[in-house]
Parts: C-alpha cells; sequence; structure tokens
C-alpha cells in the first residue's frame, strides 16, 4: 500500500502554504532575518506545537509567519512545498496564501505575491508540477478588511485562480463575506470557503456556502453527512468537499476516515489533502497512510479519492482528462 500512494499521481487542493514552514526553515528565515524565536533548536519548536482545537492550532500557525518578510523568503516557502510535493507524485496543487496574516505585520502585498508566484513559475518549469494559488480572507478579520485585500489583488487577477476563506469560524459565518465574494465572482475568480470540523452553527454555516454564496468547492465540509438535503446539494452541485485527515485528528481527534467512506457510498467527491503539512508532520502521502491504515481503503476506493481531486480541480476539461488518464493507466497497471 505504501507503494502504490507514493506512486500514485495526486493533486492536492487543500494546503495554506504558510502551514507548509518547516520549522528548519522557520529557523533560517529568522537567522537572515535576524528575528528572535522563542525556541533554541527546530525540534523545541516541533515539541510546542500542541494543538486540540483550531483556536491551538492558528495561535501557532500565525505566530510562525513572523520569519517571512522578504520576497525571497516567501520564495523559499513556496519552492520547498513544491519541490516535497514533486517528490510525492503530486503532479498538480493548489495553493491557499493569506495575506491578511503578512499585510498586518507590514509586508507588502505585492511582495507576498511576487514571491510564490515566481516559485510557481520556475517550479513548473523545473520540477514539473504545475500549480495555481487561492487568496484565502481570514475570517475574523473584518469584511472591511477582506473587501481592501480583494482590491490589492486587483492587478494580480492572471496570477489567481481564486478566493476562499479560513482562520477561526466560531461566530464569522459565509454570510459576513457575501459582497466580497460576489464581487470575486464577478472578477472571474472560483470560491470556496472552509466549514471546519464541528464548528458551532457548522449545519447553517455549510447551508449559506451553498446557498447564498455558491461556492464552487467546500473545504472541509465532513459535517454535512448530517444533513441529507446538505448532501443532496452537494451531489447535485457536484461540488468537491477538501478534507485534510490528518489535520481532522489534531483538531477533532479523528482522522475522520468514516465520514470519508460514506462520502464515497454517498457518491460525494472527497479529496484527500494535507492542510497544514509543516505543523501536521504530514504531507500528502502521509495522509494517505494514516487514513488507508485506519479506515482500511482498497486500492480502488484510494484511487477514486485521487481521482476526485482532479475531477474538482480548477483546471480545463482537458487537463482534467490528461490527468485523469495518467491515473487510470496507474491504477490498471497497479491493481493487476
Ligand atoms: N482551518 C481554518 N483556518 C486555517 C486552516 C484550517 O484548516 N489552516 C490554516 N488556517
Ligand atoms: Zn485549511
Amino acid at each position: 500500500m505504501r507503494h502504490f500512494i507514493e506512486n500514485m499521481p495526486k493533486a492536492e487542493l487543500h494546503v495554506h502554504i504558510e502551514g507548509t514552514l518547516e520549522p528548519e526553515l522557520s529557523f533560517a528565515l529568522a537567522k537572515k532575518n535576524n528575528i528572535a524565536l522563542p525556541f533554541s533548536t527546530p525540534e523545541a519548536l516541533i515539541a510546542a506545537y500542541d494543538f486540540h482545537d483550531l483556536p491551538s492550532f492558528l495561535k501557532i500557525y500565525y505566530a510562525g509567519m513572523s520569519v517571512l518578510i522578504e520576497e525571497e523568503d516567501f520564495y523559499r516557502l513556496t519552492w520547498e512545498y513544491l519541490e516535497k510535493a514533486a517528490s510525492q507524485n503530486i503532479v498538480y496543487a493548489e495553493l491557499f496564501f493569506d495575506p491578511q496574516g503578512h499585510t498586518t505585520r507590514g509586508v507588502a502585498f505585492e511582495t507576498v505575491i511576487t514571491g510564490i508566484h515566481k516559485a510557481q513559475q520556475d517550479a513548473k518549469e523545473k520540477l514539473g508540477i504545475d500549480s495555481k494559488l487561492i487568496l484565502c480572507f481570514l475570517r475574523d478579520m473584518s469584511a472591511e478588511s477582506a473587501m481592501d485585500h480583494l482590491k490589492m489583488a486587483e492587478p494580480y487577477l492572471d496570477w489567481l485562480i481564486g478566493v476562499g476563506l479560513d482562520s477561526d469560524e466560531l461566530h464569522n459565518p459565509p454570510l459576513k463575506f457575501k459582497d466580497v465574494f460576489a464581487l470575486a465572482r464577478q472578477w472571474g475568480l472560483k470560491l470556496t470557503m472552509h466549514c471546519d470540523v464541528n464548528q458551532k452553527n457548522t449545519l447553517e454555516h455549510i447551508g449559506q456556502v451553498l446557498d447564498d454564496i455558491e461556492v464552487d468547492r467546500i473545504d472541509h465540509g465532513v459535517n454535512a453527512l448530517e444533513s441529507e438535503s446538505l448532501c443532496e446539494k452537494i451531489k447535485a452541485k457536484q461540488l468537491g468537499l477538501t478534507v485534510c485527515p490528518v489535520s481532522n485528528r489534531f483538531v477533532v481527534q479523528s482522522l475522520t476516515s468514516n465520514e470519508i467512506k460514506k462520502m464515497l457510498e454517498k457518491g460525494l467527491l472527497a479529496t484527500i489533502n494535507s492542510d497544514d503539512p509543516a505543523y501536521f508532520r504530514a504531507y500528502l502521502n502521509e495522509n494517505f497512510m494514516a487514513l488507508q491504515e485506519e479506515g482500511n481503503f482498497s486500492k480502488e476506493e484510494l484511487l477514486t479519492l485521487a481521482g476526485n481531486a482532479f475531477k474538482v480541480a480548477w483546471l480545463d476539461t482537458k487537463e482534467k482528462d490528461s490527468y485523469l488518464d495518467k491515473l487510470n493507466n496507474y491504477g490498471q497497471k497497479a491493481v493487476a
């Protein structure tokens, strides 16, 4: 199974680029930028990763961003993730970034997006891994701030495929950002939003992303299984759900393998993703491995999950078909 998972061509659709900041890179950038870290070694930093819910994770995640200052830092962060992704046979990735996590520290929007974009271009050319970029708004900040950041992105629309919504969901419903997402849609961007696992009012929030925001995809969205009518809508619209098993284990103490099985049984387009792999200590292959071990998933089920990611990726039909052909060929050889 390990070889089967490692060699399978995969897409990753839910990864926060700031969540790929490895402790070693954090130390290297802190040294370069003359920033004091409250830890003496990368190992001590990892030992302080004590997450048990979304807020306890977010606190450490935002603190980690302090070492990212210059364009070259964002370049290196992105390059190192894409290098790792390519080594795991990820052929296509859609990356989230959180500009408000940087502009609020005095780092310019342009610095952030240019560093990320240049690394994406180089990775395509030198590593053969294709990727796209999704601007995420922090839902615990105001709708005005989100709108300001969408407007900052206007000169860079060619570098973006869509917008997303992340950070702390408590008291921050999708509807708070209705106008921002409506404008993003007008500008031709795709829409997705986090519906994190076991959040307060989660079913109401999932209803809003479907009916009011009219998203093109849902990040996490596991609780939709509690409502037959939400499941039916998700299925009718053929929306992808970007589930992150190891992330779930950190914040809700379960890999949600039973839920992922149920999604497959219902014909929902569930996909497997790493979310914040440097913090959760698991990239995409480790997520697939952990899930397979806990839920005893068959090769066919793993192929379905990997195929779903290409189906719901923000690619044109020709590109999707070409990736799906590649996956089907792999599956036929590996399962035979
Ligand atoms: N949920 C909410 N905010 C986040 C996440 C997540 O999974 N990862 C990084 N920011
Ligand atoms: Zn996420």
